[in-house]
């Protein structure tokens, strides 16, 4: 008999979205989205339509774009919100309501003043809904594991008879151990009637970090579908990553008969893509997709390495898509083998991009010798942006030092021609900005700078991420380069010109370049 196949549901969009510093604009949505549609995943949760016109808009144009996965929109058991979640999947060619209600005395008492008689109407009334909407329907008993065993008997039971097609027992606040969970998982299939009709889907929070490990053993226990975000990434200590619970499955088959649709190969460029998008760089020690994952540092695993791979290392890099020397490109490389690697990296660059990516590799190689992966990855997603840029950095400089007060000269193009200021600050960057601030006539407040490094080498590329308020709005912006204070006006521009986009783009588009 061939291994089970465990459903991979990715929640990065919806889960993983709404912690700190890992908001995303739509089209970051959608760049996201598209990277897991390559990855194959079988559920994208592309946000939780009732929460925002920006989420209503994300799940909406992922429905429309991204026809292979099913695509799931989160919402309460309320009607408003589940009308509202089948507003924006309307396009969808596989649209699944995921529809949730806390089933903890914990969350009924605190949380919703509810008795549990209350909340198995809810139940009833909200899956009931939902199913008159659309044959897939997934209901998650919120802190399901605090909550008493024999109501969640009652709950799924519920939920089963009318007409859920996924039953999600979320370990909402990462309190639950491997064994325990095992035993939750088998008690309701032992107790739910009619049990086997539907999928049993697991989504563990990290809190202890168990997540991945709570994930295995329900899938041991008879879970068929794993949630889980692309680096972990979620509320609080983050959810189960995906990465980590895929490539476990992958390489412990021999205990873990499972499989799954993912394209392990793709698991380092997806991990990527996302670090770029948030600007949240993965820890160095991250498995599988950290930087030191695959790296061999002590002299004798390095010499058992030399003498047979599989002494020190369980699965090889190339497996999730690591290449083991990433030196790829130099000064001398030309547009052809630029575009080659660009593939290579899975991105096929039309004329006019490849023209944009190749004036910024020829530029970045003047400032350094060496070209990585990770630098080709930041010139692609920073560089080749859809943001117009109404203005444009010709030259910064900027002089700072303990005894002197900062002082900043930039040049900026517009479309009427050049202009130039000088502005004082609290610091070279402060005084960049606000001789930007003076050239375009806004006034930005900088609520978030973060500077890290993407490549590596002392002529490392820095990349800045800014979060400026304009007249109380916030605008993310990002900007790489070898020098900080160059990356931190790029960004800030960056901003900027989201600014005049959304001012010059009618509703609900202006909401698109925002954050
Ligand atoms: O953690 C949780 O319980 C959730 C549910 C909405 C599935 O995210
Ligand atoms: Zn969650």
């Amino acid at each position: 008999m061939g291994a089970q196949r465990i459903a991979i549901f990715d929640t990065t969009l919806r889960d993983g979205e709404q912690s700190p510093g890992c908001s995303m604009n739509l089209d970051e949505k959608l760049q996201m989205a598209r990277q897991l549609e390559a990855l194959e995943v079988d559920v994208i949760e592309a946000g939780f339509p009732v929460a925002s016109d920006d989420d209503f808009a994300a799940v909406q144009a992922i429905a429309r774009e991204c026809r292979r996965p099913i695509i799931a929109a989160l919402c309460r058991t309320i009607p408003k919100d589940i009308e509202r979640a089948w507003e924006a999947l309307s396009e969808a060619a596989r649209p699944r309501i995921h529809t949730f209600l806390a089933t903890s005395d914990i969350h009924l008492t605190h949380k919703l003043q509810k008795t549990r008689a209350e909340a198995l109407e809810m139940i009833r009334e909200g899956v009931t809904l939902a199913k008159t909407l659309t044959a897939d329907v997934e209901f998650s008993a919120e802190d399901a594991t605090r909550s008493d065993w024999d109501f969640l008997v009652e709950v799924f039971t519920v939920a089963l008879e009318a007409g859920a097609t996924v039953l999600n027992v979320p370990d909402t606040v990462g309190y639950t151990v491997p064994e325990e969970y095992s035993r939750l998982i088998h008690h309701l299939r032992k107790q739910v009637p009619g049990i086997d009709r539907a999928t049993i889907s697991v989504h563990c929070h990290n809190d202890l970090g168990l997540a991945a490990a709570n994930s295995l053993a329900a899938v041991a226990a008879g879970a068929r579908q794993v949630e889980c975000t692309v680096n972990g990434i979620g509320e609080r200590a983050g959810n189960a990553a995906l990465e980590e619970v895929v490539m476990a499955l992958s390489v412990r088959r021999d205990t873990l008969p499972f499989e799954t649709g993912i394209r392990k190969e793709l698991l380092y460029r997806t991990s990527q893509t996302l670090a770029n998008i948030t600007g949240i760089e993965v820890q160095p020690n991250k498995a599988i997709v950290g930087r030191n994952a695959f790296a061999h540092e002590a002299g004798i695993h390095q010499h058992g390495m030399l003498s047979h791979r599989s002494t020190y290392e369980i699965m090889t890099p190339e497996s999730v898509g690591v290449r083991r020397s990433s030196l790829v490109l130099g000064k001398h490389s030309g547009r052809h083998a630029l575009a080659k690697r660009f593939e290579e990296l899975g991105y096929a660059l039309d004329r006019v991009e490849l023209d944009k990516a190749y004036k910024l590799f020829t530029k970045l190689s003047d400032q350094k010798k060496e070209i990585f992966d990770e630098d080709l990855l930041a010139i692609v997603q920073d560089g080749i942006t859809h943001i117009p840029e109404v203005f444009k950095l010709r030259t910064v400089q900027a002089t700072a030092g303990t005894a002197v007060f900062a002082t900043a000269l930039v040049t900026l193009a517009t479309e009427t021609g050049e202009a130039t200021e000088t502005a004082m600050g609290d610091g070279p960057v402060n005084a960049v900005f606000a001789a930007v601030d003076k050239l375009t006539g806004l006034s930005g407040r900088l609520m978030d700078f973060r500077v890290h490094s993407v490549s590596r080498g002392a002529d490392a590329v820095g990349e800045v991420f800014v979060q400026v308020e304009f007249d109380g709005e916030p605008y993310g912006g990002k900007g790489a380069s070898t020098d900080i204070v160059d990356a931190s006006v790029r960004a800030y521009l960056n901003a900027v010109n989201k600014v005049f986009f959304a001012r010059r783009t009618p509703k609900p588009g202006a909401s698109e370049a925002r954050r």
